[in-house]
């Protein structure tokens, strides 16, 4: 069990809650909600979050020009739904324990209305202990009560995040590791259900930064998605890290329920064109939630074109909703596919070294991809038709990427 960075200072003092990961943890509580109404999430949940550009500096105006951006933009029209608000919005509990918003956000309901006007949903953000990870009042003990304010304010999806829970429950009801993963899962269990019993389909994002395995448990819980890894930062080596670290989930991932490897940094910090790209396409091949966290107002023409490419949003979004896995790594050189419905494949080959490939050129093994060749694709970043033949040299430069969809693979 580990906790969030946030609450390091606090380790110092509890060490026992830093013990080893428990990474093949079996789920312990099963509570499968009965679905008989549309499947929440059947495809990976898109669209924006406050916290990557403005972390705790979001306002309701933030939010609303974020909705009229989106629209503006023709991000709605590519395909992003949610506009969704990150930590920071959260004020005091009234006599009643009711949450209310602080003065960024006079109005929760009206926000709400505003921009489901503009055609699009709005999510919020909370989490099970006391305390949200900048330090705003959490759901701890108010579970029920906040699903219920949710619902009532028109809010479409919640990211929970795990925080100060930790450091809550070892003051509360001390207990061992296991006993910690318990709390743990019943916690998010907890919320899970309150959420069901709303009234209201709200798609459930859990944050706990991928401790215990929540790809296998958190389905079973109600979890539509569940973040796999540590926060995201805008530059290559943490993107790059988070890739690998994917390497592995694919088969916990499909409709209603996806592994999360965090909101996308497109557009943000000082990634290059390349960086860009290799970020947006690998998010598509592992069929992860494309939930943009740049500026949108200020969006660069370049940056527009990458969040909007359709054909790559197309193989995030592909029916069948199985993720990519990596099929081979040659050098620096990696090669994941993802099985697309009606038996399509796309094939993305990534140059992770710095600069031209260090076994250049590189040879492109379709027979190692279950291939014979010669295979008709589109190269989806140029929009050309293209050939793959085996051992066909292919140059990448650093950190770009070549993805191309065959239609027919023989
Ligand atoms: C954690 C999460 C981030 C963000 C912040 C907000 O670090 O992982 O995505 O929500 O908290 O405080």
């Amino acid at each position: 069990m580990r906790l969030h960075t946030a609450f390091l200072p606090l380790l110092l003092a509890f060490p026992l809650l830093v013990s080893a990961q428990t990474t093949a943890a079996k789920p312990h509580h099963k509570s499968v909600p009965t679905e008989s109404a549309p499947i929440l999430a059947a495809t990976p949940p898109m669209g924006w979050n406050s916290w990557n550009f403005f972390a705790g500096k979001v306002t309701d105006k933030d939010i609303r020009n974020a909705a009229d951006q989106m629209v503006a933009t023709g991000m709605k029209d590519a395909g992003y739904v949610y506009i969704n608000i990150d930590d920071t919005w959260e004020g005091d509990r009234n006599a009643d324990g009711v949450l209310t918003s602080n003065a960024k956000f006079p109005d929760m309901k009206a926000l709400a209305d505003y921009v489901h006007s503009r055609g699009l949903k709005l999510g919020i953000y909370s989490g099970p202990g006391s305390k949200t990870c900048a330090g705003f009042n959490a759901s701890l003990d108010h579970e029920v009560q906040d699903a219920q304010l949710y619902a009532s304010w028109g809010i479409d999806y919640l990211k929970y995040d795990y925080c100060s829970f930790g450091w809550d429950m070892s003051k509360k009801s001390p207990t061992d590791e296991t006993g910690q993963m318990r709390q743990m899962v019943d916690a998010y269990a907890k919320m899970g259900k309150a959420l069901q019993q709303s009234g209201r389909p709200i798609v459930y994002s859990l944050c706990q930064y991928g401790m215990d395995a929540p790809w296998e448990w958190a389905p079973a819980i109600g979890g539509n998605l569940w973040r796999s890894t540590d926060d995201v930062q805008a530059n290559w080596l943490s993107i790059y890290g988070i890739i690998n670290q994917q390497a592995g989930l694919a088969k916990y991932a499909g409709p209603g329920h996806w592994n999360d490897p965090d909101m996308l940094e497109v557009g943000n910090g000082r990634l290059s064109l390349a960086e860009n790209r290799t970020h947006f396409s690998m998010w598509a091949l592992l069929a992860a939630p494309l939930l943009a966290g740049n500026d949108l107002p200020n969006m660069k023409p370049e940056i527009k074109a990458i969040l909007t490419n359709k054909d790559v949003i197309a193989i995030d979004q592909d029916k069948l909703g199985r993720e990519g896995t990596r099929a081979y790594v040659d050098g620096e050189v990696e090669v994941w596919t993802r099985h697309l419905s009606n038996g399509a494949l796309a094939i993305a080959v990534l140059n992770a070294g710095r600069d031209r490939v260090a076994n250049h050129p590189f040879h492109l093994n379709l027979t190692q991809l279950g291939l014979k060749g010669p295979e008709k694709g589109k190269n989806l970043w140029t929009g050309q038709d293209v050939t793959l033949t085996n051992n066909q040299p292919i140059e990448i430069k650093g950190h770009d990427i070549l993805l191309v969809r065959i239609d027919s693979p023989k």
